[in-house]
């Protein structure tokens, strides 16, 4: 009976899930008058829309590009027409706040012995400031953009890429992601997988579920430790 080589490396999916996103308009909340929920909804919404379409259309453009694109329609739609505010959003994106349990969750997986990775849509440039700004840089041992295969999630080469970047089968990798349909890009992709699902939300009715379902960070650890032989 061959045995289960079991989870190596836990890749995490970036914003959202390690970095908190209300954190780049919560400086802003008294400029945006009372909007900034609805605002961000916005943004964040039309930014994961651009990146699906240009994906099927085929026309690549960089997250910096599409995170700016759909920031000046959500400045549109709400009349946000002060430029040093729209700069502020568009700079504290980069300067996203850690989820209070990320740095530990991360640190108590190295200490078990299991790889700790990032697979983002962000770029190069924009991941590497995220994490150091949000202090969780030391604890990652790699971080991927989808930059290197110049498409976007759920695109199936942006998973793959993280098993051969870390020379792992699919089946090696937790991939851990608050966006469920990313979870169910992963799990379509081969990878094992957990959706943080902080906000109790219902599941996407989309072809492959997560394999575990959990409502924060800290039940990582647990999780990738079973499955490698550790105890937690
Ligand atoms: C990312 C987006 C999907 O970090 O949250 O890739």
């Amino acid at each position: 009976m061959s045995r289960s080589p079991g989870i190596t490396a836990c890749v995490f999916d970036a914003y959202g899930t390690l970095l908190d996103l209300e954190s780049a308009v919560e400086p802003h909340r008294a400029a945006l008058g009372g909007s900034a929920a609805g605002f961000l909804k916005l943004w964040r919404g039309k930014q994961l829309e651009y990146t699906w379409l240009r994906t099927l259309m085929g026309r690549y453009a960089d997250f910096a590009q599409v995170t700016a694109d759909a920031l000046d329609y959500a400045c549109d739609s709400f009349g946000v027409r002060d430029p040093a505010l729209r700069a502020g959003l568009l700079g504290g994106f980069e300067r996203l706040q850690a989820f209070g349990d990320a740095g530990e969750t991360l640190a108590r997986l190295r200490t078990a012995g299991i790889r700790t990775a990032v697979l983002s849509n962000g770029t190069p440039a924009m991941l590497t400031a995220a994490f150091e700004a949000s202090g969780l840089a030391p604890h990652l041992d790699r971080v991927l953009s989808v930059e290197a295969v110049s498409k976007y999630k759920p695109a199936a080469e942006v998973y793959a890429l993280a098993a051969s970047e870390l020379a792992a089968g699919a089946g090696e990798l937790l991939f851990v992601s608050a966006n469920a349909w990313d979870i169910s890009g992963a799990a379509s992709a081969g990878l094992v997988t957990a959706w943080i699902n902080r906000a109790a939300a219902p599941r996407e009715r989309l072809p492959f579920g997560a394999t575990h379902v959990v409502g924060s960070l800290s039940e990582i650890p647990a999780l990738a430790g079973r499955s490698s032989g550790f105890a937690e």
